[in-house]
Parts: C-alpha cells; structure tokens; sequence
C-alpha cells in the first residue's frame, strides 16, 4: 500500500517501490518529519533527538521542558511563528497586523487517485496507479487552514506535494509566503544541484556543497526563467550518475519561483521549493481558498541519473497531455531562422516545397505574419493575418502547404503587446504598467494584464479567429520577455497579480486545448525561458533554447535532462555558421544533437545544394527509424558534457533489448587519444550486435571498459550507433 496510518504511533508512511517517507503527528500536535529515502520499515521517530538548546524557542505547551524545540526538531511544513528560526514553508499575517501561525494536526484523508488541484496544472493517474494523502492542520486561534496534499505513485518512485490554504477565520489573511514543500533532513552532507543560465545558454548544470546558511535559486521575473531552472537536487557528496542517494523537487508552476537548501546550526539540512515570496502578498478574505502549485518529488538510491528517469517518465506520461503526450511528433522546419521576419506567402511556399521533397512533414511559419510586424518593434496583440505581406487569405496558404503534404503550423505571443499595435492603442490599461511611471519595456514590448479575464478572453477570440481559418495543427506559444511593472488596474492587492497572471495563462492554455485537442502545442520563451513542468502540462513540447548550435547544445540538453524528458526538448538543425555563435559543425553531428530532442529544422532549405538535401532525407529517415526509442527509452547521460573531449548519451529500449549510443567529440588534438564511451543499462549477460558495422559487443564489457569512439581527423564529429541484443535480432 502507498499510504500507511499507523493509529498509535500516529505516523504516515508514503511507500513508493524503491522508497519511503515518513511524518509523525506529536504529542502536541505538531507534525514532524521523520525520514525520507530508501524503502525503510518501521516507525522511524528514534531519529527525533531532543537535548536543551539555548536560544531555541520552546511552545508553551511543553511546559518546562527545555529540550522541545521546533527550531531543532524536523518540521514537515515549518511556519513562522512557533519558534523555527529557520526559513518558513508559510509566512503569514493578518488584517490586525499580526504575523505567524501555529499548526496543528486536525485530521487527515487517505483515498486512492491522484489529487487535481483547481486553476493549476498536476501530476494526473489512474486510480490504481496513485493514492492521495490529505493532512488538516488549523491554528487552534486564529482558524487558519493548511492543508498538505501528497500524491504517491508507487510504481514511478514519484510523490507530489501542494497546499492549500482556507481561511477558515473571520479576519482576513495574507500569505507572505507559500512554499509547496519543505525537506528537513537530520543528518547527512550534500551538494546542491542547480541549473543556471541566460539567455539562449539555458540549464548548465553547478554542483556545491551544501555550506552553513541558504543558498537560494528562483527567478522574480513572473516566468521559470532563462536564470534558474524550477528544479533542484539534492544529492549526497559521493553520489554520482549510477550510485548514491539523491532528491529531486520539480517545480509544476511557470511564474517565479523560490528554491532554498539551508543547512542549520546543527548541520541539519532544509530543502524548500515554491512560489516566489517577493511581489507576493496574497490577500485571503474569509472562507477563501488559495492553491500552492505543485512540486514534483522523487528519490533516488541508484545515483542521478535513475533519479532523472523517474523524472521523464513522471513528466511523460503523467504531466504531458493529448494526443502527442507518446506520440513521435512531425518533423518540422520553421521558418524563423530561415528568413526571420522577411517573408511572402510564396516565400514560405517555397519553403514548403523544399521541405516535402526532403521529407519534412510540418511547415511552422514564425512570428512576422499579423498585424504591421516587419520588425520586433511594432504589431503585437494585432491577431489578425496581414494578407498584404502573405500575399494570400491564411486559408488558402495553409491549404497550399497541406497540399504539398505538410502539416501547417503558426506561431503566437499571446501574452504580449507592442505600443504600436492598435490593441493597445485602443486598450492601453490592458498593458501592465503602474501608474504614474512609464512602463519598463523589453523587445520593445509590454505585458499584457492576463490577471483580467476580460483581457484573456479578448486574446483568446482573437486567436481562435485566426486558428479557424485554415487547417492549423500546431501552434507555437511564445513570450519574449520579462515581468516589471507589476500593477493591476483591476485589484487594489498588488500582491496577487503575478499568481493570478499565472493563473490567466493557464485558463487560456486549458480552453485552448479543449477546443483544439488534436493541436501540437510548443511553449517557448526566447527559447527556454519558461521551460517547466507547469507549460508541460499543456504544452508537450518546449522550444529548448535559443541557441541552435549543435556544440551549445549538448550542453543545454544536458542540463535540461536532469528534470526533463527528451520528448518536451524542442530541437531544431540550422544552418551555419550558427547564428548565435559562428560555429560551424557537419550537418550530421548537427543531425545526431536534434534528434536528442523533437526532431525539427530552422533554416533556409532553398540555399541547400542537392546533396544536403539528400543528406536531410536520410537523416528524416534514420530519425523515423529511432523515434520511438529517442521518445519512450531510457535515456542516460554517458558523459559530464561540461568536462571532458566526449558528449555522449545514449537511449535504452527498458527491456534493454536495444540501445541507440550518441557521441560527438568536443575537442580534437593532434596525436588523439582514444575515448571510451562506457554504456549504461545494459543486460551485463547478453551480446549486442552494431547494426551498420555488424560487429558483436559484450553488455558487460560495453559497461565496464566501454564502446571505442574512432580516432579520426576534424572537429566536433559525431557518431551514432545503434546495438540491437543478439536473441533479439530476427523478431
Ligand atoms: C523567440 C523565439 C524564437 C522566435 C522569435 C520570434 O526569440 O524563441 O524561436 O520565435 O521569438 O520573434
């Protein structure tokens, strides 16, 4: 069973396959974290020391005892206000001007089924494949509810976590702070792993340890960010890729966010992840109910990189939706890198020819095709087709594409608005701003209100006239910049907007998909700037980066792959010299990088010669023939792509019965030495055969001493090999 309560010792066990986490109520009612981590039996509240501590805090409850203290003791949700001096899960104060709260057990639910949570995206399963724990705590005087909600699923190594807060008092209540979960542990030394970046140079992976004090990431940008991925681990200092205990917490939200690891003054370690609490003050009248977005959370016995699978699987099939969640998504050839804005209706027919005959199957044309929009200056939140620049209605150039055998696809920024454009010429207060002070602008551009319905519900028509004009199956979903000014016209509580800005996202992205189920939805942000789990929900696909050369990109993917799947990385091949950093690779190596990803192009195919043409066929085809295991395999990361002369991963059929290895030398020397690339997950008793060279591979060799990459002559060449197991080969 998942979920265990054991009346006498008052404690809740979450049994997941390879683990187990466990709370306990206390004699006073506080709810205390016992253990989480590898499958354990038993009550584990020995682990609970208790000795006089100066300057820590004691409740009043506990009388005269001195060795009571919360401020040392593990707290499942710590608040401010009951003696933690540690960073707070929940900050709160009310209308009097009080602050704090005091939790207390009230009671609990345990039903099968995973939990939804209103408004948010989440984690989805069958009622056989999750449970779901609800735990009331009430501060017994101000009435305050905080109700904490696990979803277990056993069988991915998965627990979720989210909060919700009732007011169940008469005074109104802010929330000043409201993070999703909170990890005390008490003992143990870790490292923190974080995914940092900018602008098209997305999640590089930093590991440090976990030193006295916070160490904070987040982003206060009103998105996930370019800055700091919403994911976190926390591993164990000898943890690597195959061994060691790791935890990773996996924020389910695209707005700002917070992610904490503290290490206290008795060496004892707090993981926390949730909304960011700057710019947030959420007030909550009485009766009113607020919903914490969800953190995804997994453990891993078996090192980093099983810990990232539970992760794919997890975000695959229970956080992805609709029809292409599992499904090989259409080879795609956009049209932003091939000609940015400067496009005709028959430019992007052109484009269309040459990608049929090279055997793409999806036309995306980019941004430049609404309003006036020959420029990033002017245009947006005009949604309607610039028939001038096209040439032709939408209709009848969707229907040339669709004609030539290509899906047709079209690209969005809904959330924004260029002065120049007539929306905002006729709804200037739709635009945040705040009063008095001339808005901040980014990419020329302002963001519009989406905390007001009316104004997502004006967008949301306007897009849906233009998605009705022609056979659209796909849509790209942009947003090119960050938050600022963060005041709405319709609220006199600032502190709500960003949330609820989130909230109005997540209402047009839901309608959306229930009106087009059958559309292929892309997220982007600059490229990966609002890559989460959140978008994901809604969004199968994400534009990764910006940044398409080949070289970078194994890096970006790397890091993206410690919380993500390869089935959300939008990859494209592009031309060179690359156009962010006047790199040139082969078109191969280009080639082997995308397909770690969902398999797309970006360039002009027109300026191809014959022979790269042909050389695109081949790949489309190799692609075609690996799909389904880049998609739905284990994927492993072989190499630390940051160090090292080898970027390599590889793909692993689960019944191991195939694997697809992918390497691309990053540095070349004369007189080269040879790399080794050592295979993960693989069966160590059987014999592999190399489909193209035909030659026999030990799975236990191919682990332990490795595949030898050839010593060859050029930069940056990249191989692919694919090894299928000996009795596997003639079914
Ligand atoms: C962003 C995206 C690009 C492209 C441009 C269009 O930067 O990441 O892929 O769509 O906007 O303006």
């Amino acid at each position: 069973m998942g979920i265990i309560f054991d009346e006498t010792k008052r404690t809740f066990t979450l049994n997941t396959r390879e683990s187990t986490y466990q709370m306990q109520v206390d004699a006073f009612g506080f709810l205390l974290h016992l253990y989480y981590g590898k499958s354990a039996r038993g009550c584990m509240d020995y682990l609970l020391t208790y000795a006089d501590r100066g300057f820590s805090a004691n409740p009043y409850d506990a009388g005269e005892d001195r060795m009571y203290s919360l401020d040392v003791l593990p707290q499942e949700f710590p608040c401010r206000g009951n003696g933690d001096f540690r960073s707070p899960a929940i900050d709160v104060q009310y209308a009097d001007g009080t602050y704090g709260c005091d939790l207390r057990y009230q009671s609990h639910v345990i039903r099968e089924g995973k939990y939804r949570i209103p408004g948010l995206p989440a984690v989805y399963a069958s009622e056989e494949e999750a449970q779901t724990l609800e735990i009331c705590m009430e501060d017994p005087v101000t009435h305050l509810q905080v109700v904490l909600l696990y979803g277990v699923l056993p069988e991915l190594d998965i627990i979720t976590r989210s909060v919700r807060v009732i007011n169940a008092g008469s005074q109104k209540v802010y929330l000043e702070r409201l993070y999703s979960a909170s990890l005390d542990f008490v003992s143990g030394s870790y490292d923190f792993l974080s995914f940092y970046g900018r602008h098209a140079m997305e999640r590089n992976c930093q590991r440090t340890p976990v030193s006295h004090g916070s160490q904070v990431i987040g982003s206060r940008r009103g998105t996930s960010s370019h800055q700091y991925s919403p994911m976190m681990i926390l591993a164990e200092r000898e943890t690597s890729e195959r061994n060691g205990s790791c935890y990773a917490m996996n924020f389910m939200y695209s707005g700002g966010f917070k992610g904490e690891v503290e290490k206290d003054q008795y060496n004892q370690t707090r993981m926390s992840l949730g909304l960011m609490d700057e710019m947030f003050r959420y007030p909550l009248e009485s009766g009113e109910v607020f919903y914490a977005p969800e953190v995804i959370m997994s453990y891993s016995a078996s090192g980093l990189n099983r810990l990232s699978q539970n992760l794919h699987k997890c975000i695959r099939c229970h956080v992805c939706r609709g029809k292409y969640k599992e499904a090989v998504r259409p080879v795609l050839v956009n049209s932003w890198e091939a000609s940015y804005f400067a496009f005709t209706g028959e430019s992007i027919c052109r484009l269309g020819e040459s990608a049929a005959k090279a055997g793409i199957e999806m036309l995306v044309m980019d941004d430049g095709w609404f309003g006036k929009r020959d420029d990033d200056n002017s245009g947006l939140g005009d949604w309607y087709v610039n028939e001038k620049k096209l040439g032709m209605s939408l209709g009848e150039l969707t229907k040339r594409i669709n004609d030539m055998g290509l899906k047709f696809g079209i690209w969005f920024e809904p959330e924004m608005v260029n002065e120049n454009s007539d929306l905002y010429r006729a709804h200037p207060d739709w635009a945040l701003a705040v009063p008095g002070r001339k808005p901040v602008r980014g990419r020329n551009q302002l963001v519009l209100d989406f905390s007001r319905k009316e104004v997502v519900d004006a967008v949301f028509d306007q897009v849906c006239n233009v998605l009705d004009q022609g056979n659209i199956e796909y849509l790209k979903w942009d947003i090119n910049r960050s938050i600022v000014d963060v005041y709405s016209a319709s609220t006199h509580e600032q502190g709500r907007v960003l949330y609820d800005y989130v909230l109005g996202v997540y209402d047009f992205l839901e309608r959306l998909t229930q009106r087009y189920p059958d559309m292929l939805i892309e997220g982007c942000s600059g490229g990966g700037g609002r890559f989460d789990a959140g978008m994901m929900y809604y969004t199968p696909q994400i534009w990764c980066s910006d940044n398409t050369d080949a070289v970078d990109r194994i890096r970006i993917q790397y890091g993206s792959s410690f919380g993500f799947p390869v089935s959300v990385v939008g990859s494209h091949v592009s031309a060179v010299p690359n156009h962010q950093t006047g790199r040139s690779t082969s078109l191969h190596t280009r080639g082997v990088v995308a397909m770690a990803g969902t398999f797309g192009y970006e360039l002009d195919l027109g300026k191809l010669t014959e022979a790269e043409l042909q050389e695109i066929r081949e790949q489309i085809a190799e692609y075609h023939k690996y799909a389904p295991l880049i998609q739905n395999g284990l994927y492993y990361r072989l190499t630390n792509q940051f160090e090292g002369e080898v970027g390599a991963w590889a793909f692993v059929v689960e019944d191991k019965t195939e694997v697809l290895l992918n390497a691309v030398l990053l540095e070349i020397h004369g007189n080269m030495t040879v790399n080794y690339v050592k295979l993960q997950g693989l069966d160590t008793d059987a014999m592999y055969r190399e489909k193209s060279s035909g030659k026999l591979y030990s799975g236990a060799a191919m682990m332990e001493a490795g595949v030898p990459l050839p010593v060859e002559f050029g930069e940056y060449r990249a191989y692919q090999m694919h090894f299928v197991r000996v009795d596997e080969e003639n079914r």
